[in-house]
């Protein structure tokens, strides 16, 4: 029996807070207008309260599209996160996630693939699908940039936004869903976009902050120019590997990074009409790996996608990298009746509970045992130590 990955369910969040540029002109040299023209950002949405993070944005999108789909967390085999801002550099996002939501059969991991790791997600979870691994995948896409760009730097700080976006890909025998990908990376251009302290190669330290390595670091020219070429080179090559042409394409829905690079690429150098591209980066900036999924909920929200239609998601990276993949796109799941809607709202602070027992009974356990082992053979090595390495320095 052959199988085909479909997208079954999807959803975005964003935080509540919007940045305008007129908020940035009075903190950086900037004005509404550099940056409507050069960009065509006009606003983002960005985190503002302590408690918020990457984690939390992306346990939102996860929750809408489980209700899209009308699954319960259980039926997650495998939740990917693709970040750029995870909530720590371990343990995984991805597994934070899974616990919030209580899927407890999931498998979870993080992607790192800068802003085209959403559509690496997407190829990841299509493999795993096909292959018989897993009949159901959450990929989520999930920032908080605005944690890492410095405030005082106009050439970054004006691009990005906060947001997440999430889809569920689920195992089906009608064929469609996932048609092809072309994934790629080009190391070379590592050093164009970084962020570069914090990893082993540079630890964190006094003189690292004092530096100001811990932000986001740009050459936006050598960026602007890398994805223009590869946004059209990936849209063809994929478009050829599911054997159609870009006329059988209803819908291209680019990384969300600027609208020049959006017009000169795949709109220019395809000659493909404007009107099936869609962009809606103008209300939340460039939001990374959240980007393509937060632009395919609003567009499947504004029904500009029918069963049967055919779509290009298309993106560009640090790293380099960049990444497209061509969808059939699917029957909608039909809605969830009532009872569900209120078992599933039941579930997450039950899950949550559970979790809170978890941690409850490893700290008993491990103070229990702590304690026994302290007072055996373990205390007394442990003192060994200790004097031996006082010898040695004295
Ligand atoms: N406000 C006002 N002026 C600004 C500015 C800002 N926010 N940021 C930069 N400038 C200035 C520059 O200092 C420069 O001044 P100078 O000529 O006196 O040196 C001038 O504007 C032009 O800068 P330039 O870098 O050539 O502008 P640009 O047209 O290339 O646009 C970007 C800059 C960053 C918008 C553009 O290069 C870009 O979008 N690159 C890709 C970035 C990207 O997508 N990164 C994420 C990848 S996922």
């Amino acid at each position: 029996m052959a199988r085909y990955s479909h997208i079954v369910g999807w959803g975005m969040y964003v935080p509540e807070r919007v940045v305008t540029n007129d908020d940035l002109a009075k903190i950086v040299d900037t004005s509404d207008e550099w940056i409507r023209t050069r960009t065509g950002i006009r606003e983002r949405h960005i985190v503002d309260k302590p408690n918020e993070s990457t984690s939390t944005l992306a346990v939102r999108a996860a929750r809408a599209a489980l209700d899209k789909a009308g699954l319960p967390p259980s039926a997650l085999d495998m939740i990917i996160v693709a970040t750029s801002s995870p909530d720590h550099l371990f343990p995984a996002t991805a597994c934070i996630v899974q616990d919030a939501l209580g899927a407890t059969r999931a498998g979870a991991y993080d992607l790192s693939a800068a802003c085209s790791g959403f559509v690496y997600g997407m190829a990841m979870a299509h493999g795993l699908i096909v292959s018989g691994q897993a009949d159901t995948v959450m990929v989520i896409g999930a920032e908080t940039l605005s944690r890492l760009v410095d405030w005082s730097d106009r050439n970054t700080c004006v691009l990005f936004g906060d947001g997440a976006g999430a889809i569920i890909m689920q195992a089906r025998e009608e064929p469609g869903g996932f048609l092809a990908s072309v994934l790629g990376a080009d190391g070379s251009g590592a050093n164009l976009l970084t962020l570069p302290a914090g990893g082993s190669k540079l630890p964190a330290s006094v003189e690292t902050v004092r530096n100001g390595d811990h932000y986001i670091k740009m050459d936006g020219r050598a960026v602007f120019r890398f994805a223009t070429r590869v946004m059209a080179e990936a849209t063809r090559e994929v478009v050829e590997k599911a054997g159609l042409t870009l006329d059988d394409v209803e819908l291209i829905i680019p990384h969300q990074a600027n609208t020049r690079i959006i017009d000169s690429s795949v709109i220019k150098q395809l000659k493909f009409p404007k009107e099936r591209v869609f962009v809606n980066l103008d209300r939340y900036g460039n939001t990374s790996t959240a980007s393509i999924p937060i632009a395919l909920t609003e567009a499947v929200e504004q029904g500009r996608l029918n069963p049967g239609d055919h779509v290009v998601f298309v993106g560009f990276g640090a790293g380099l990298t960049w990444a497209a993949a061509l969808i059939q796109w699917g029957m909608p799941a039909p809605p969830l009746p009532t009872w569900k809607r209120w078992w599933y709202r039941f579930w997450y602070p039950w899950s949550r509970l559970l979790s809170a027992y978890r941690r409850l009974r490893r700290r008993v356990f491990a103070a229990w045992l702590g304690t026994k082992e302290r007072s055996q053979e373990e205390l007394e090595s442990l003192r060994e130590r200790t004097r031996r390495g006082t010898e040695d320095r004295s």
